[in-house]
């Protein structure tokens, strides 16, 4: 038994377990416990171990999820960072926020990623697990309490909760995420053009998406875009 695994295994809901490939999470957890037991190592640079351990061992959608989609996340989320005038210091941990937020989705099997049409109940309980599930891989991997929080709180709405109760950085890389993954290409979604990820982003100003962070989009995706605000 991992030490990593039944903390795995308790961030799934028994309909998230019923979906889960346990051969597969067993495996996970293998490859975190040896990343997170490797001294001398940043966060930074145990994600990337990680990654490369993972690859091959999960599905194109689910490596797409905790890899390249990351890195576009982190990236914007970057940007609307800088946008708000945040330091580059500051900015940088809001990066890392990023890189890290979807990196639970590895315990949500691709049949479930890559589904192309709506989700049943249980798809979404073990889709819903993926932030409590990063978090945990978050602090595995040695981020330091703040980053772990925003990885959990990445999903979390504006209006659900007393707005300082939810890490600014989760704030912002909500917003990324939502405008990232309106641009792309989904088994259920055509990519939108970013004036209408930034139009949706508006609809949902105050209720789902912090109004400040809002405010920040145009800037950070694109001159072109402001134009079109
Ligand atoms: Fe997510």
């Amino acid at each position: 038994m991992t030490t990593s695994l039944p903390n795995l295994f308790a961030a799934l809901p028994p309909e998230g377990a019923r979906l889960t490939d346990c051969g597969r999470l067993a495996l996970i957890g293998h490859h975190l416990d040896t990343v997170a037991a490797t001294p001398g190592m940043g966060v930074r640079t145990r994600r990337d171990m990680l990654l490369e351990k993972l690859n091959g061992l999960l599905g194109p959608t689910q490596f797409e999820h905790i890899d390249a989609h990351c890195a576009a996340v982190a990236r914007l989320s970057h940007r609307l960072a800088r946008a708000m005038g945040m330091t580059h210091g500051l900015a940088d941990r809001v990066r890392l926020v990023g890189l890290l937020h979807d990196i639970g989705k590895c315990v949500v099997p691709e049949s479930v990623l890559a589904h192309p049409g709506p989700l049943g109940t249980d798809q979404w309980t073990v889709m819903n697990c993926h932030s409590e599930a990063g978090a945990r891989i978050a602090a595995l991997l040695g981020a330091d309490d703040e980053t772990v929080e925003a990885v959990r709180h990445h999903h979390t709405w504006f209006d659900a909760t007393p707005p300082n109760e939810i890490p600014q950085a989760a704030r912002i890389v909500c917003a990324a995420d939502a405008l990232a993954t309106m641009t792309s290409q989904r088994s259920y979604h055509y990519a939108r053009s970013p004036a209408e990820a930034l139009a949706e982003l508006r609809r949902y100003r105050g209720s789902q998406f912090d109004p400040v962070v809002v405010e920040a989009a145009p800037t950070a995706m694109g001159s072109a875009d402001q134009a079109a605000a």
